[in-house]
């Protein structure tokens, strides 16, 4: 299973990528947490994406796009990869198809997590993420056990920097402005699959699963 999740933030890219994983043992490559941990470690690619970040702007596709080409190539991923939160641009799409053709696995499909923006705002706002396994969380939709606490890690939950109204509101416009352009790219490549953001998890799931069986995907 080779998957691309595509949508707008707080979209549930990240949760149903965690589920997914879980179920068909495949890799989750996020670039958001990718650079949040070299944000972590104060890598020096980190320092120059924060700023960005914390703006709620697109880091520029040189460093994204080396960061995962990169992974890519140092990482086994012949027995499958989700990749949440890239591409971004078209940039970006142009250059992950010249390094799968490179490695010989083609995308199978991109999945499209149509999502309102009220739902947007209420997910994001809501969102506590676990600092020690990246766990998402939500202070009503999937709350913790305990406030504050991570259920499978015993870690802090925090509230991500950009997970503020302000900058959430910049997040859709870049989100407009730059990524959606993306649906053409992948509707052109047949390779789009439309899926209700909207929905609850484990109904989501169940969509998703559906139309991996209906495209012979499992
Ligand atoms: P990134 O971390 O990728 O953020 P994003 O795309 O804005 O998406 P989010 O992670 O906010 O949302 P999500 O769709 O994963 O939702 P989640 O599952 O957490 O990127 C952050 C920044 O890094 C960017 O702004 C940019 O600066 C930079 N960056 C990253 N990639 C880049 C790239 N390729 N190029 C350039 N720059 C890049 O869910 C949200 C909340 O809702 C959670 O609380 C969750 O518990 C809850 N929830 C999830 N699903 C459901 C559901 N079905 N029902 C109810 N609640 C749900
Ligand atoms: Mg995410």
């Amino acid at each position: 299973m080779r998957l691309v999740l595509l949508g707008p933030p707080g979209a549930g890219k990240g949760t149903q990528a965690n589920v997914l994983c879980k179920e068909f043992k495949v890799l989750h490559i996020s670039t958001g947490d990718l650079l949040r941990e070299a944000v972590r470690n104060k890598a020096a690619v980190g320092l120059e994406a924060k700023a960005y970040m914390d703006k709620g702007e697109l880091v520029p596709d040189e460093i994204v796009t080396k960061m995962i080409t990169e992974k890519l190539k140092d990482t086994d991923v012949s027995s499958g990869f989700i990749l949440d939160g890239f591409p971004r641009t078209k940039r970006q799409a142009e250059i992950l198809d010249k390094a799968l053709e490179t490695l010989r696995l083609p995308l199978d499909m991109v999945v499209y997590f149509e999502t309102k923006e009220d739902t947007i705002l209420r997910r994001l706002t809501g969102r506590r993420v676990c600092r020690k396994c990246g766990y998402n969380f939500h202070v009503t939709n999937i709350p913790p056990k305990k406030e504050g606490v991570c259920d499978y890690c015993g870690g802090e939950l925090y509230q991500r920097d950009d997970d503020k109204e302000v900058t959430i509101r910049k997040r859709i416009d870049v989100y407009n402005n730059q990524t959606k352009e993306l649906i053409d790219y992948y509707t052109e490549k047949k390779l789009l699959h439309k899926a209700s953001g909207d929905l609850e998890v484990n109904a989501l799931f169940s969509e998703l699963k559906k139309g991996f069986k209906e495209s012979g995907m499992i």
